[in-house]
């Protein structure tokens, strides 16, 4: 049933502040600035001994665990890197005693994951998940683990459960970090942001005409450019993949820092950048490189927190804590991707050559 949706990835994107609140409730733990997880099955003083985090997935899944890794090392500030699961599998890792493995998948079914957490235990190591579907392969594989609680994807591309997965990241970061240093102050900080996310993605929701107006200016292209730095750059990543799934438009997704290492020589009139823009230490650096764009004249789709002088078009997101923005800047290129495929007349539900559930090798 998509209750009145042309699509399921539609009904799905919308859903997102519902499901954003589903993955908060009955988590949040005020008097200590911190929250509860339930199935985490890890104990404080197990906690404070852990080196390192490496973080497994596939596809949406690796790319919420890139942005996982991120959300760990500032608010934990423990080591942590996320790596496609099969890579992971191939090259016969190193497998550390000191290292908490955490497996990302929505499904649980994914063999690469899978077989990369059969292989974790079989050494040893501690392995948690982050989950959406419950009692699924992997949840029930896994030592313990945070569940993403986005409710049923029908749609073979994530979206809503990529939202939450990071969403549970913050989580996860915000319970070690405050076992560790965080600060009560800055958990009060990241707790008050996380409430503000269901209503600053409603928000975001509302501006859909004007990103579909955007995406029918861009949808021509033979081939687009995506570019973020640090937090950003997992948020280019995904929508990269978005967008090449569904429209089959040909995307890449550089750091911004790389541009001029390479992908620069690509620049020219018919090869639009979308740049992601946040409001953080890093906007002059990042204006820097639409300027280096705009001076190969490239044309440019910004997803800011304030207007862009350099780029021809801007999608304006709400500002958040520095460390939740990623979390917000993905949604509007999940519509953007969405009436880019839509003006294409793709089979969005369905793109050509993917199944929603890859258990085989
Ligand atoms: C992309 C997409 C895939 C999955 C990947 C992992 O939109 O849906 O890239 O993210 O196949 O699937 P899960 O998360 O079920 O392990």
């Amino acid at each position: 049933d998509m209750g009145g949706h042309d699509t399921f990835m539609h009904k799905e994107i919308s859903e997102q502040p519902d499901a954003v609140d589903r993955v908060l409730r009955g988590r949040i733990d005020d008097r200590f600035s911190t929250v509860h997880l339930g199935g985490l099955n890890l104990d404080p003083r197990e906690a404070r001994t852990i080196r390192r985090i490496k973080i497994l997935g596939c596809g949406t899944s690796y790319h919420a665990g890139l942005i996982g890794a991120g959300l760990i090392e500032s608010m934990a500030r423990i080591p942590a890197d996320a790596e496609p699961a099969s890579e992971f599998r191939y090259r016969n890792p190193v497998v550390d005693p000191d290292t908490l493995y955490v497996a990302v998948s929505q499904s649980g079914e994914t063999y690469d994951v899978l077989a990369a957490v059969q292989e974790l235990k079989r050494k040893g190591a501690r392995v948690l998940g982050v989950v959406n579907v419950v009692g699924s392969a992997i949840a029930r594989e896994a030592d313990g683990g945070v569940y993403v609680h986005a409710g049923p994807e029908v749609c073979v591309v994530s979206t809503k459960c990529f939202t939450n997965t990071v969403t549970a990241f913050a989580l996860l970061a915000l319970h070690l970090g405050r076992i560790r240093d965080l600060s009560v102050t800055d958990g009060k900080r990241i707790i008050e942001g996380l409430r503000r996310l269901p209503a600053q993605i409603e928000e975001i929701l509302k501006g859909e005409d004007e990103i579909k107006r955007l995406a029918e200016v861009y949808a021509g292209a033979q081939s687009m450019m995506f570019i973020g730095r640090v937090r950003g750059y997992p948020v280019a990543l995904e929508a990269s993949l978005k967008l090449k799934e569904i429209s089959y438009i040909h995307a890449e997704a550089y750091p911004a820092s790389e541009l001029k290492h390479g992908p620069l020589a690509l620049i020219e009139p018919a090869l639009p950048t979308v740049a992601i823009v946040p409001d953080d230490d890093l906007l002059e650096k990042n204006r820097a490189a639409l300027e280096e764009i705009k001076a190969r004249s490239g044309r440019i789709l910004a997803v800011a927190h304030q207007p862009q002088e350099k780029a021809d078009h801007t999608i304006l997101v709400p500002k958040n804590e520095d460390e939740l923005d990623p979390i917000l800047m993905g949604i509007p290129l999940q519509l953007f991707a969405y009436h880019t495929a839509l003006a294409m007349g793709r089979d969005i539900d369905k793109p050509r050559n993917l199944a929603k559930s890859v258990t085989v090798e």
